[in-house]
This record gives structure tokens, C-alpha cells and sequence, in this order.
């Protein structure tokens, strides 16, 4: 059935079931290819996005489950405070190696950094610990994101 959600500040109407994953329905229906597939059963952190600011797995979430929430994607994710901080420190910092599960690696330390400017390395774990990378860039993505919370004292 035909469904309204906000992508990215824009609001778009899908035909699918209503327990489609909102990971399909952005890929799939909407062909926003940015956040990507691996397992499918929130064991891996690729398909992460931001609804309504927090770090949600999008491969579990169904359609019918997320109303008019803000959804923000990969696409979109450098319009943030939080999420430009982030992707200017994972190029300084040369994180990525294949790609694959950087863009669910960037969209959860967004959202750590918009709720805890300065955190620990305790947070920055407990943060990330779902977003797994098979190419083990973990100590980059660590550095990258401690980086980012210094960066100008501008809060996410
Ligand atoms: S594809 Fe969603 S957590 Fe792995
Ligand atoms: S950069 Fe290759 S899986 Fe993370």
C-alpha cells in the first residue's frame, strides 16, 4: 500500500507492504544505493541510517514502523554539523579501505557525536561496537572520530 515517509527533508510516497525494510525501500524503490547491504539481520551495521537522529539498523525497520520520523541517509548526512565533522576527519585520517561498511560506520559516529561531542573511548566502543568492517579499519575510525570531536569546539 502507498506509504509517506521523509527522506533527507523531502517527503516521498512508496508503494510497498508495510513490513518492507526501510533498507529495500530506499535501495530498492528510491535508488539511493549510499547505504548498503550485509547481512540483513542487524549483525553488521551497513545499512545504518538516522531516524529522528539516532543510529537505526534499516535492514530490521519496517516501513510501516517509522511514520513521519526524519529519516537522514549517507546522501545526506554532510548537511549535518555532526556528519560534515565526521567525513572530514575520515578523509584526513584515510579510514576507509574496501568502503563497503563505511557508510554505516559514518552514519553511527554521527549520531554519537551529535549526542556526545566529547566522547570517551568508552562511548566511541559502545557507539560503534555494531559496525563491523571486515577490512579492520577500527583504530582509523577511532582516531577519525576523536578528531572530529576536536575540531573547532562547534557542537553536532
Ligand atoms: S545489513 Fe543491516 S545490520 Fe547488516
Ligand atoms: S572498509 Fe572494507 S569492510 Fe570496512
Amino acid at each position: 500500500m502507498a506509504t509517506t515517509i521523509k527522506v533527507n527533508g523531502v517527503n516521498r510516497t512508496v508503494d510497498v507492504d508495510d513490513d518492507t525494510p526501510l533498507l529495500w525501500v530506499l535501495r530498492d524503490v528510491l535508488g539511493m544505493t549510499g547505504t548498503k547491504f550485509g547481512c540483513g539481520m542487524a549483525l553488521c551495521g551497513a545499512c545504518t541510517v538516522h531516524v529522528d537522529g539516532a543510529a537505526v539498523r534499516s535492514c530490521i525497520t519496517p516501513i510501516d514502523s517509522i511514520g513521519m520520523s526524519e529519516i537522514t541517509t549517507i546522501e545526506a548526512i554532510a548537511a549535518t554539523a555532526a556528519g560534515a565533522k565526521i567525513q572530514k576527519a575520515w578523509l584526513d585520517r584515510e579510514v576507509v579501505q574496501c568502503g563497503y561498511c563505511q557508510s554505516g560506520q559514518i552514519m553511527s559516529a554521527s549520531a554519537l557525536l551529535a549526542s556526545n561531542p566529547r566522547p570517551t573511548d568508552s562511548d566511541i566502543d559502545d557507539a560503534m561496537s555494531g559496525n563491523i568492517c571486515r577490512c579492520g579499519t577500527y583504530v582509523r575510525i577511532r582516531e577519525a572520530i576523536k578528531l572530529a570531536a576536536q575540531s573547532d569546539g562547534q557542537r553536532g
